[in-house]
């Protein structure tokens, strides 16, 4: 993929023609196709050709051919984390016109502000310090400081939640405390060296 920036635009969880994420999740669509529409006229209204998204995983529950024309319809670039629910294999994904496909993705802002992209939350991020980590996998489900942020850790970048429209990442940072995490790794770090003592 190419380089993430500011201005990659981001969203998890869209389930094209999923029926049961309807009911799962209160979505206000009367059918699959409704919902599809919908959010690939969201997509569209925002992302213009040439833009990249970062989608991250759980993208389709259509057959390959149905996916493929719902892909063709949706503008920019995209690559993807793997979700839980992408279960065909790489060149599947590919042949619908996925650039390429991660696990996760980590990325460092000008700022230094340091972000993993996953499908699933990480709770705790103990493996990348002073990061914060960008998900989905969660859909509504609530959070510490409010829905899209289910920790200080954590920002869920699920469509419910973000109205079904793929959102920048330089808007994502905004919402982000950066200070906050990085003195709660200090604390952490502070812990750490303290029981070490003793
Ligand atoms: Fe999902």
């Amino acid at each position: 993929m190419t380089n993430i920036d500011h201005n990659t635009f981001i969203i998890a969880d869209t389930h094209f023609g999923h029926l049961s994420i309807i009911k799962y999740e209160g979505r206000p669509f009367s059918s699959i196709d409704e919902m599809d529409d919908f959010m690939v006229e969201k997509w569209n209204s925002v992302v213009k050709p040439g833009d990249d998204v970062l989608h991250l995983g759980d993208l389709t529950y259509h057959n390959q051919s149905k996916s493929k024309a719902i892909i063709a319809r949706l503008n920019g670039n995209i690559d993807m984390i793997w979700g839980n629910h992408d279960r065909h294999s790489e060149k599947w994904y590919q042949d619908l016109g996925i650039r390429s496909l991660h696990r996760i993705k980590r990325w460092t802002s000008f700022k230094n502000e340091r972000i993993v992209f996953t499908h699933f939350p990480l709770c705790q991020p103990f493996s990348f310090p002073y990061a914060c980590n960008i998900h989905g996998h969660l859909h509504s489900v609530g959070g510490y400081f409010n829905k899209r942020l289910w920790t200080p850790f954590n920002y869920n970048a699920s469509a419910e939640l973000i109205d079904y429209t793929p959102i920048k990442l330089g808007e994502i940072l905004k919402a982000i405390d950066f200070e906050f995490i990085r003195k709660e790794w200090d604390k952490i770090e502070s812990r750490w060296n303290d029981e070490g003592e003793n």
